[in-house]
């Protein structure tokens, strides 16, 4: 059985008056009607995402979080000073700042070390800068911050706009990994294009490591994991007015130790179909699959050739003490 489409997506997501719901009806619709399917892991990331990702940052399994936070707690004199450098005025731009728990460690430490810099956190949400530019002055009296609402790139052009200042830009969290190899170094290459030589990257990344440990921390026990996958066909539910039943998608995490490749899928436990809005139909024989993200690890040399061929001088590594994670330093050549 063929899915039904009445129209074609870029049609049908006028149907939705807010502009954020269509775009993300027409990458839902697009993603249902590939072969395979598949929906991006930016969607992951509604209310209910974001307490079960925090859920998952807690839990015993998921190790990075808890990796790159020691390297910001036990290595911050080492990393500021590389970011210091000569001691010329900076502004520190962090891509995906959230609630700044990690970037505190170095903030703290540069306005200690009389650092002369502004922080200027981008994100996506509102509700993120709004929060940052009122708490982080109270909990680190004489923060200069400029909290920056909207798109990496868009808010780094911004960034160049409001000052000329060396860029030192952070991008933690292994976030990088969430892209396909490709992309992950096209955006590293786009990066490098809003940077003038001699200003840094410092990029969170995830490393290879023994292939159980990996595929643990994506099949945690407690299933955190399978519910926030889930969610996101609940979030097209609640959003798109759609029928999934959960309860007919099973989680498959996998892990590729020789690419360093570990994805996540939802498989469709019967065959089915599934409504969108009363506009259209996705049918899913049993045992298809939703590709639903990729969370790339890498080995130190990868890491070096992203950052050469993004036109980067990798120049640093700071590794947690069981060498799980590291967040290295580059500078634009
Ligand atoms: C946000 N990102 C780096 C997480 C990761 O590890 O890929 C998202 C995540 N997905 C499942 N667990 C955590």
């Amino acid at each position: 059985m063929k899915n039904t489409e009445t129209a074609p997506a870029e049609e049908k997501m006028g149907i939705f008056s807010n502009c954020r719901t269509g775009k993300f009806y027409y990458d839902v619709s697009c993603g249902l009607n590939a072969s395979p399917k598949y929906l991006s892991s930016m969607y992951f990331y509604d209310a209910v995402g974001d307490k079960l990702f925090q859920d998952l940052m807690n839990c015993e399994e998921y190790y990075p979080t808890n990796c790159e936070l020691e390297i910001f707690s036990e290595k911050t004199a080492e990393i500021c000073n590389a970011i210091i450098g000569e001691g010329d005025a900076f502004d520190l731009i962090e891509l995906g700042a959230g609630d700044a728990t990690k970037s505190t460690y170095l903030l703290k430490y540069l306005l200690e070390n009389n650092a002369d810099f502004s922080y200027l956190p981008i994100d996506i949400s509102s509700n993120v800068i709004s929060y940052l530019n009122i708490t982080l002055p109270v909990t680190l009296p004489g923060l200069q911050i400029t909290g920056l609402n909207g798109e990496y790139f868009d808010m780094l052009t911004k960034a160049s706009a409001i000052s000329n200042k060396r860029k030192v830009v952070m991008f933690l969290g292994s976030n990088v990994g969430n892209m396909p190899v490709d992309e992950a170094a096209q955006f590293c290459a786009d990066v490098r294009s809003h940077l003038s030589p001699g200003d840094m990257l410092l990029i969170g990344v995830d490393l290879k490591k023994n292939p159980a440990t990996v595929l643990a921390a994506y099949n945690d026990k407690e299933g955190i994991t399978r519910r926030f996958n889930l969610n996101l066909l609940e979030r097209i539910n609640r959003e798109l007015n759609a029928d999934f039943n959960i309860d007919k998608f099973e989680h498959y995490p996998t892990y590729d130790p020789e690419t360093g490749a570990c994805k996540s899928y939802l498989v469709s436990l019967i065959e089915q179909d599934v409504n969108i809005n009363g506009m259209e139909t996705i049918h899913f024989e049993k045992d298809e699959y939703i590709f639903m993200e990729i969370s790339q690890k890498f080995t130190v040399q990868q890491i070096n050739d992203m950052a050469t061929k993004a036109s980067f001088k990798p120049v640093d590594h700071f590794f947690d003490s069981k060498h799980w994670f590291t967040d290295a330093i580059w500078v634009a050549e």
